[in-house]
């Protein structure tokens, strides 16, 4: 069990914590993952009475339990909760809440900080925590602080804000979030690779053609439009979870599985892909917005016409579909196209990692043979397309056989992305957590895109809501045998 300490949750009242982490901690409690002195202290801008924070934390395990949990427990997560108005406007605000944390009797010496706030206001909260110094760790005790995604806007903005939170933060302090890392079958991908020993031997150039990186939504834009508008796909998902998603599956066999060593060997691939050469941006880069459609069934607006209805510009060229296509420059991938495709309202929701092995080696000249998928949502399986033979007279009668391993079966623990990455905070595990030389290399990668992208401003390709892939994207293909796999199993 992780040591007692403190979690404190600036941004106690916006939706994540409603949704996720206050619901989160209260499954984590139920299920005896937090040790009994631990205390969760939620910061917010408005003043809400003790009674109304309960009446507050009540609702929302209601909207997520629907009434299905245990008295006693809820009694003990509330023994836990305090909240903490830091009203916007008053000067000495951060000097009494640090008076209220320093109470020894109510809270020990760990602290770990959560910063589920905008952007703007990571630096400005971290300044403030040190001067009431409450981050340094020389005393004794942890001092952490978790950032929310996104760590920067781009690389300038990553290095700005990195700039002035190492004035009061050692790396080993910060926990940038990408919450992708937190999925059960992310940390499959490692297991799979190197606690299988056939896999290894074949993953690599020699064998492989291709590989693509999917994640298709259902969900619009929704009533996240202005944040939406000023982000795109290619920011809010290739940027960080796609990439990681990359990371994972190519990079080298860590040293050992020590945070260090599997942060290590991602910077190391993360680096090493080449920038998208600036004359062929078209030819490795497709975007695309979604009009209206029907999403089973159900008729829904385009993007452009949740801008208008939200009083945005609805000529903006903010991609809701992204898809680009990668090399890595080293022994092992070098040749090896990698491709990774987001979308909001396509035809289905499905998180996947395709791996075509080439077909050259073998008899069956069939594009579609050769497939190995690791799914990582809504379905957690990993997916193996075998030719076999059709029994029968014809000696090369041959069909693809599907081998489906479960990954997760009935009874199996549930533990929700974030649940997992609040305790590896408290827990002082970084291996989930992203480096500040990964996400500068992510920004890298993608900040020559969005210019050029930013720089084109006639109308993108639409696609209608509900269907498949764009036939345009086909352009980042390298030839005419590979093509988008349709879902997990087509
Ligand atoms: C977030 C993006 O980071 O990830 C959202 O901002 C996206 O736009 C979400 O919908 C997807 O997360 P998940 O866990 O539902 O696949």
């Amino acid at each position: 069990m992780i040591d007692s300490g403190t979690l404190v949750l600036f941004g106690a009242k916006g939706n994540l914590a409603r949704v996720k982490l206050i619901p989160g901690l209260f499954h984590l409690d139920a299920c005896g993952k937090l040790p009994p002195a631990m205390k969760i202290l939620s910061v917010g801008r408005q003043e809400v009475s003790d009674d109304a924070w309960v009446a507050e934390i009540k609702d929302m395990l209601e909207k997520k339990f629907k009434g299905n949990y245990d008295q006693l427990v809820f009694d003990r997560f509330i023994k836990r909760n305090i909240y903490h108005c830091n009203l916007p406007d008053d000067p000495d605000a951060f000097k009494k809440f640090a008076l209220k944390l320093n109470d020894d009797k109510k809270f020990t010496k760990n602290f770990a900080f959560f910063l589920s706030v905008r952007p703007s206001d990571f630096a400005l909260i971290v300044d403030q925590l040190a001067e009431q110094n409450l981050l340094d760790e020389s005393q004794g005790g942890y001092r952490r602080v978790l950032i929310e995604k996104p760590f920067g806007t781009d690389l300038e903005t990553a290095i700005e804000l990195q700039t002035s939170i190492e004035k009061h933060l050692k790396e080993s302090q910060i926990y940038r979030i990408d919450h992708y890392l937190g999925k059960t079958a992310l940390q499959n991908i490692l297991i799979t690779r190197f606690g299988n020993s056939i896999f290894e031997p074949l993953w690599n150039n020699q064998y492989i053609d291709h590989i693509q990186i999917t994640n298709h939504e259902q969900l619009g834009a929704g009533d996240r439009t202005t944040f939406y508008d000023a982000t795109g796909a290619l920011r809010d998902m290739i940027q960080s979870h796609l990439l990681q998603m990359l990371a994972l599956t190519t990079m080298n066999r860590p040293k050992s599985f020590s945070p260090d060593a599997i942060r290590e060997e991602k910077i190391k691939v993360l680096e090493s892909i080449k920038a998208i050469p600036s004359a062929s941006f078209d030819d490795f880069t497709f975007r695309a917005q979604y009009k209206s459609g029907k999403i089973d069934g159900e008729n829904v607006p385009g993007y452009l016409e949740e801008l208008e209805r939200d009083g945005l510009s609805p000529s903006s060229v903010t991609e809701t579909y992204a898809a680009i296509k990668l090399f890595i420059d080293n022994e092992k991938w070098k040749g090896v196209p990698i491709y990774l495709r987001t979308a909001k309202r396509l035809h289905e929701a499905g998180t996947y990692i395709s791996i075509k092995f080439k077909n050259e080696n073998s008899i069956i000249k069939n594009s579609n043979a050769n497939w190995l998928i690791m799914s990582i949502q809504p379905k957690e399986t990993t997916h193996f397309e075998i030719q076999t033979k059709i029994p029968g007279l014809n000696d090369f009668d041959f069909r693809t056989s599907n081998l489906e391993c479960f990954n997760r079966l009935d009874g199996d623990e549930s533990i929700d992305a974030y649940e997992t990455l609040m305790l590896d905070l408290m827990s002082g595990n970084q291996s989930r957590f992203l480096h500040i030389n990964e996400v500068k290399a992510q920004w890298k990668l993608i900040d020559p895109i969005i210019a050029h992208w930013m720089k084109n401003k006639t109308p993108v390709v639409q696609y209608p809501a509900g269907s498949c892939d764009p036939i345009e994207s086909k352009i980042i293909f390298e030839n005419n045998e590979q093509f988008w796999r349709k879902s997990l199993h087509e």
